[in-house]
């Protein structure tokens, strides 16, 4: 899988830097053409800390700290000895062939990617979140953005006045930080999905520490704000890296449905593949699956292709649950960040709200129903976006794009 997160990793650095002049979220969100969307800009805050070191470098995996990261080593320094004792596993690629012909098949480490364990053998440490405990409601979620070409997709999650969580890749957040700040003006919440995007159970304590750190940073740097929750790449996590992730205030959430969409155009995984797939999750919530418990669904924000397939599903989605809400929302928690002054609905007063004000019901007021966000900024506005696109025409159009993989 190396070549093509490369590939993933490659995009940002490797276009023409034109000047395209951006230098607020407000603007960057107006821009509706995707090329012009992903060509690169300079943003000063990033610019600067890049300057001071005090980032490594971008789609790199962390090894270390940096040098001169007094914070972070000091952080580091105070957990480091409490970290348990349990071996990196496999490599950064996800290539796990010379570890599990001896690992025990009792999981004495809660891994993830061996039996999908989701609660940790090593006491102290909070179950990972796989379910929402809502019945027939679905927990909404897009891994892997900031997407630089993700205005037509935000502006639909607008016009539907639907809030999710996006799982931010630090380096990602690093090369498209306006486009992170949207996700704040919006309302949606940002979790931190990993520096560089690889196999957590493969680093060292001090790489996978650093994983984190700097995702947290760069997400801090750009938004003002500090995330409490992650998402591991892949699912792959163990109770070495949740205990590293929980010492930095960060709550693992896993899921309880993969729609493949990442996986389109590798492992001969199909476009109807994956729309067989969210048809069997249709089916399931239509046939009483999710009464009793909500589910969790894994999606991304990785390329045309899948964001396509969120804007053309979402309906049906809302027609199979009762409730599609952040995660943050279907735990009750209002304040999803570290810092205080960006405030979320409980579950209660979202869904009142949402039925309070139909998304088709009228564009113009759909702002002062929006109360999710602390942010009142409401870009996006109604003209913006829609059911624009033929699916089989997006869908080939979105084809030629494939062959990066990434969970
Ligand atoms: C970190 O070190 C570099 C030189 O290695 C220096 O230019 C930079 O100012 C330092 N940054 C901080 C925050 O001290
Ligand atoms: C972390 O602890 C190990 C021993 O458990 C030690 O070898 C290492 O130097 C420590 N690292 C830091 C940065 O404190
Ligand atoms: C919240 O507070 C942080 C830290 O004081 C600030 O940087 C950020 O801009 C604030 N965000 C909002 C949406 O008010
Ligand atoms: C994809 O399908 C072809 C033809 O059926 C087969 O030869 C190939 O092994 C498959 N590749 C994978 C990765 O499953
Ligand atoms: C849907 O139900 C089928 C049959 O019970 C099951 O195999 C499948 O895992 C379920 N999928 C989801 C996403 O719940
Ligand atoms: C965003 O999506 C576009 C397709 O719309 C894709 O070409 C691009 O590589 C993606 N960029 C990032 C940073 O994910
Ligand atoms: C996907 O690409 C098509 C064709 O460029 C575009 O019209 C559409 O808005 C894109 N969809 C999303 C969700 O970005
Ligand atoms: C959220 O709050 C509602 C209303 O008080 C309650 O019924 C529900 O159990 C709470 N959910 C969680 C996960 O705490
Ligand atoms: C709508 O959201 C606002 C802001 O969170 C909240 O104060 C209000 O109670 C909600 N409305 C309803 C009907 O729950
Ligand atoms: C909202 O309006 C659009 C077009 O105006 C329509 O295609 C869509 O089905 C409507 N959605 C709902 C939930 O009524
Ligand atoms: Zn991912």
């Amino acid at each position: 899988m190396i070549p093509s997160l490369l590939l993933l990793g490659l995009l940002g650095p490797v276009l023409p830097a034109l000047a395209q002049s951006r230098t607020s979220e407000a603007q960057e969100a107006q821009i509706s053409d995707p090329v012009q969307e992903c060509t690169p800009y300079s943003y000063s805050p990033v610019a600067a800390a890049v300057a001071s070191s005090a980032f490594p470098p971008i789609w790199t995996p962390v090894t270390a700290l940096q040098p001169n990261d007094s914070a972070g080593k000091a952080k580091f320094a105070s957990i480091n000895s409490s970290i348990p004792n349990i071996s990196p596993k496999g490599t950064m690629a996800g290539d796990f062939s010379n570890f599990t012909p001896t690992y025990p098949a009792t999981d004495p480490d809660c891994w993830w990617t061996f039996h999908q364990c989701v609660d940790p053998k090593l006491s102290g440490l909070q179950p990972d979140i796989a379910s929402v405990s809502e019945p027939k409601t679905l927990g909404y979620g897009f891994d892997d953005g900031p997407n630089c070409s993700h205005n037509a997709f935000y502006d639909y999650l607008t016009e539907q006045d639907q809030k999710a969580t996006m799982f931010y890749i630090g380096s990602n957040v690093m090369d498209w930080p306006l486009e992170a700040q949207r996700a704040v003006s919006d309302g949606h919440q940002i979790c931190v999905h990993t520096w560089s995007h690889r196999y957590m159970t493969s680093f060292s304590n001090e790489g996978a520490f650093g994983e984190l750190w700097y995702t947290l940073q760069a997400i801090k740097l750009v938004t003002g704000l500090t995330p409490t929750c992650w998402r591991p790449p892949f699912g792959d996590v163990d109770d070495r890296i949740r205990y590293i992730a929980s010492q930095l205030g960060l709550e693992t959430i896993l899921w309880k449905f993969d729609s493949n969409d990442w996986k389109v155009g590798t492992n001969n995984v199909t476009v109807a593949d994956v729309q067989q797939d969210y048809q069997n999750l249709i089916n399931n919530a239509t046939s009483g699956a999710f009464d009793t418990v909500g589910a969790i669904i894994l999606t991304h924000e990785l390329n045309n292709f899948t964001m396509q397939t969120a804007v053309e599903m979402y309906p049906k989605l809302k027609a199979a649950f009762d409730h599609i809400v952040p995660i943050a929302v279907a735990q009750n928690i209002t304040t999803p960040y570290v810092e205080k002054n960006v405030t979320f609905q409980t579950f209660s007063q979202y869904i009142a709200n949402q039925s309070a004000s139909p998304p088709n019901s009228s564009d113009g007021g759909s702002g002062g129903s929006s109360g999710s966000g602390g942010s009142s900024q409401s870009q996006g506005g109604s003209a913006a976006a829609g059911l624009r696109v033929p699916t089989t025409l997006a869908l080939a159009l979105g084809l030629a794009g494939f062959g990066m993989l990434a969970l």
